[in-house]
């Protein structure tokens, strides 16, 4: 397929799997859609696009991503509306924060052109992939890994940059339960918490097992220095809403994660007047709120997760039970929002969609 300035070699399958999916009761991340993406860096430049079918591939066991980590991704989604319209969400902010984790990890970055026409293309071959149910997308995973043959430590110089697909329906089926972390800790500061690399996920395993051996679906994170302050949660940026203002934990030190949700969702609050504090937010802060009441909602905000409600926060061993899911008026008003944007359902005054 030829586009202006990117040329995509493409093999496609002979048999589509689409007819052997249930769109109606699919898992997160299990259903992968018939093609990938595939370009490999060697010799100081980046090799011939490509989509093939998908499958698995071959590594050699030094290859050097498994063994020191070299690695990193991204997270996004198209949607599809009834009359079959499909839709990329912010793609072209996935891109820059991808081309950010190259910078931190020592990776190449990836010609933006490139990485756009890439997704375009292997999305638009999948189409019939998306789902056009309800809480239904199709999850986009970009991921870069070094593929240098050896043992040394060093940044490598050849890396693999791949592109996958999967229908999913919701990440969290109800709302969530989070337990305030104060031992263990996602990010300091100078670290790599504002990359999106397989590191960050692999130390959180281990504290994210305890709290849900405890009954909690996720981790929130404090800050690796005080755990005073507010971070994340595992896999989305965290909001609160205290006496009818919007309140997120600033992203100027470089430990959380700039969320491409939560960006949008403070870009909607904005143009709704309702007003938004970014700036670091204490535990102590959110306690208070909740114990006065002042405190209405708080909702995680990612692209698996989209948004969802935290209905449980427990700190140190009490369980804090926040406000009713039906009485939040913002988040409700949000998540419907973004959901009838992402699918093309109402007007796009951002533009933030790109239609394929
Ligand atoms: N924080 C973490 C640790 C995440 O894994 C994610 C998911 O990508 C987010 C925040 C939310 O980011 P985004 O809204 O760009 O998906
Ligand atoms: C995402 O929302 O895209 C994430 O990366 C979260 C998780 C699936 C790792």
């Amino acid at each position: 397929m030829i586009s202006n300035t990117v040329s995509i070699d493409i093999q496609k399958v002979g048999n589509s799997r689409v007819n052997e999916i249930d769109f109606e009761n699919l898992p997160f991340g299990r259903e992968f859609s018939d093609h990938m993406f595939v370009m490999d860096y060697a010799d100081g430049k980046w090799g011939t696009p490509k989509i093939i079918p998908f499958g698995n591939i071959q590594i050699h066991p030094a290859t050097s991503a498994l063994h020191y980590g070299q690695s990193i991704f991204e997270g996004m989604k198209a949607y599809r509306n009834k009359e079959n319209e499909a839709f990329l969400f912010r793609p072209d902010m996935n891109i820059k924060r991808m081309n950010i984790s190259c910078q931190r990890m020592c990776m190449p970055e990836i010609p933006e052109e490139i990485f756009m026409e890439a997704l375009k293309t292997l999305v638009s071959i999948d189409k019939q992939w998306i789902p056009d149910t309800e809480g239904g997308s199709l999850y986009i995973r970009p991921f870069m890994f070094a593929t240098d043959e050896y043992v040394g430590i060093k940044p490598s110089d050849n890396y693999r940059f791949m592109i996958f697909t999967c229908p999913v329906g919701g990440y969290y089926s109800t709302p969530v339960k989070v337990k305030l972390e104060r031992h263990y800790t996602r990010a300091a500061r100078g670290g790599v918490g504002q990359a999106k690399t397989a590191g960050n996920y692999a130390a959180s395993l281990y504290p994210a097992k305890l709290a849900q051996q405890q009954g909690y679906h996720q981790l929130l994170w404090t800050d690796g220095l005080s755990h005073e302050y507010i971070e994340e949660s595992g896999t989305m940026n965290v909001c609160f809403m205290i006496n009818g203002k919007l309140i997120t934990p600033s992203e100027d030190s470089d430990t959380i994660l700039k969320g491409i949700t939560k960006r949008s969702v403070i870009e909607i609050a904005k143009s709704w007047g309702v007003e938004v504090e970014e700036r670091p937010v204490k535990v102590a802060e959110v306690i208070d709120a909740i114990e006065n009441g002042s405190l209405t909602e708080m909702f995680g905000a990612g692209t698996a997760a989209t948004i969802a409600h935290i209905e449980i926060l427990g700190v140190e061993g009490r369980d804090y039970v926040l406000p009713a899911i039906e009485g939040r008026e913002f988040s409700n008003k949000v998540n419907d929002y973004l959901t009838n944007l992402k699918k093309g359902k109402i007007e796009d005054p951002f533009n933030w969609n790109i239609k394929l």
